[in-house]
């Protein structure tokens, strides 16, 4: 409470002096939004009703338990299907701008064709967009989150299968026909990274196919071509006047180098191409990043492949997937240092051997749930501005940002701490360094089920009680503080 009031008081003090003097660095600005995301697979549940069919998750986590660390599975995570209303009043309570969610693909379409529409699905999302909007909520919402219908996999390799492209374009188009009254903020997909190289590349993530330094690359094309062709349909078909705008969401971590060493440097940017600029590349500059497609074909030509591993981008292809963009979607949690080192061992391909770097983590960085996750503010600034010099002035929304810890307390002032870190960098770099950062939507409001991490891992400003069929939402710290900082849309540092 005390805290608060600090704030508040400190806002205020602020506030005065930028109207004395015009100088003002510490205020959000006036257009500046605030929100908070979540995904379907993760808090729905219901994961089979009203006609609901089977995604490479539902499976992945009722046929190898053992690969989730508590066996948990999605089957009701939050039940945010039948608790919606709840969720849409937290993040009204909040004093929230936006509400990311995600549509489930086998919600809409049970086998991920479009031969077979479920209404009863059509209708949930209907309800949901509707609560928004009464409440003056705006939806961000996100086609893809990991979700790919099961059928899709068995019967043609998911991702793998480049009748993926058209497949996904089917699905997106049905989505902007029956919400385009809806939605003006859409993302395509949700971390390519994790859809391909978790899912494909080292198999720890669902669909769990192992095919590491290949698969993963030929993910990524179907992934660009995929969100490239929706892009393309939105913007052909149902862009509205001046409004609507589509982007897809890359993650990464920053990639501090380890020295000052050129050859340090070097491998820090060599990190961030390999870690984001394979995906942002080719849709803000057109094709991969140099350093990617050299350093992929050496190692190929080295293990004997006769052509790079990296599939080749055609000219048209390259054109189509260039310029699929309204904003750039980034997702951020943490950084880690990078040095150069010896290439690494020729014979087992794999994109972190392309990539070849020795990743540490500083001894004094405050740590969330895992080893890679460290609280380091700046690296969030730094990121900002990597993008800002490698894509230029584009408008840039953090689709999700926060702190995951393990043990899920009440009293979360580690949250609270990463929030206060994490809101100054944003303004630092709104500030000081014009970064064109125009919203920033936390990962999240209520705690998740959390992939391999199960009900393990909390990022939630409210918890959530998992044992309770209920599953009653229940207020952390960091909720009050998070919503002092949006109504005085300033941070304490
Ligand atoms: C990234 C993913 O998009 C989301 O699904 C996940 O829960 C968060 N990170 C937190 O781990």
């Amino acid at each position: 409470i005390v805290n608060m009031w600090i704030i508040a008081l400190f806002c205020l003090f602020t506030l005065s002096v930028a109207d004395d003097s015009g100088f003002n660095t510490r205020r959000f600005p006036a257009n500046f939004k605030f929100g908070a995301a979540n995904a379907a697979p993760q808090i729905e549940g219901a994961w089979n009703l009203d006609g609901k069919g089977e995604t490479i998750w539902d499976h992945f986590a009722h046929n190898y338990p053992e690969r989730i660390v508590d066996r948990t599975t999605p089957d009701i995570a939050c039940d945010s299907y039948h608790k919606y209303k709840e969720d849409v009043a937290l993040v009204k309570q909040m004093g929230l701008d936006i509400y990311r969610l995600s549509i489930a693909w086998s919600r809409i379409l049970p086998t991920g064709y479009t031969d077979q529409v479920n209404s009863l699905g059509v209708q949930y999302y209907k309800n949901l967009f509707k609560e928004l909007k009464e409440n003056g909520i705006e939806p961000l919402v996100t086609l893809y989150h990991w979700d790919l219908p099961q059928p899709l996999q068995e019967s043609m390799g998911g991702w793998l299968n480049e009748t993926i492209v058209d497949l996904f374009a089917d699905y997106a188009r049905l989505c902007f026909e029956l919400f385009n009254d809806d939605v003006t903020s859409w993302i395509t997909i949700n971390e390519p990274k994790q859809v391909c190289l978790a899912g494909y590349g080292s198999g720890i993530f669902a669909p769990g196919i192992q095919s590491d330094g290949v698969g993963d690359y030929i993910c990524i094309k179907n992934v660009l071509l995929a969100h490239a062709k929706a892009y393309r349909i939105y913007d052909q078909d149902f862009r509205m006047k001046n409004k609507g705008k589509v982007a897809m969401v890359i993650d990464s971590t920053f990639w501090e180098p380890g020295s000052d060493s050129e050859a340090d440097k070097e491998a820090s940017e060599r990190s961030l191409q390999f870690d984001l600029g394979i995906y942002g590349h080719p849709i803000y500059i057109g094709d991969w990043p140099e350093v990617v497609k050299t350093r992929v074909a050496m190692r190929s030509e080295l293990e004997g492949f006769t052509q790079s591993r990296l599939p080749e981008l055609t000219a048209e292809e390259i054109e189509f997937i260039k310029g699929t963009h309204d904003y750039l979607a980034l997702n951020h949690y943490s950084t880690q240092m990078v040095n150069a080192t010896q290439e690494w061992p020729i014979g087992n391909p794999s994109s972190a051997a392309d990539r070849s770097v020795l990743v540490w983590n500083r001894p004094e960085w405050v740590k969330g749930s895992s080893d890679w996750f460290n609280v380091v503010p700046w690296g969030l600034r730094k990121l900002l501005n990597w993008l800002k010099n490698e894509y230029g002035d584009e408008e840039i929304i953090i689709t999700e940002n926060g702190y995951a810890d393990a043990d899920g307390t009440l009293e979360d002032d580690r949250r609270i701490a990463y929030y206060q870190g994490y809101l100054s960098s944003c303004l630092d770099a709104i500030y000081e360094d014009n970064v064109n950062l125009t919203a920033y939507v936390t990962w999240s409001i209520i705690d998740d089920w959390e992939w391999l991490g199960g009900f393990s891992s909390f990022l939630g400003m409210y918890r959530v009680d998992f044992n309770d069929p209920e599953r009653p939402r229940i207020k952390r710290k960091s909720a009050d503080y998070f919503t002092q900082i949006v109504k005085n849309r300033c941070v304490v540092d």
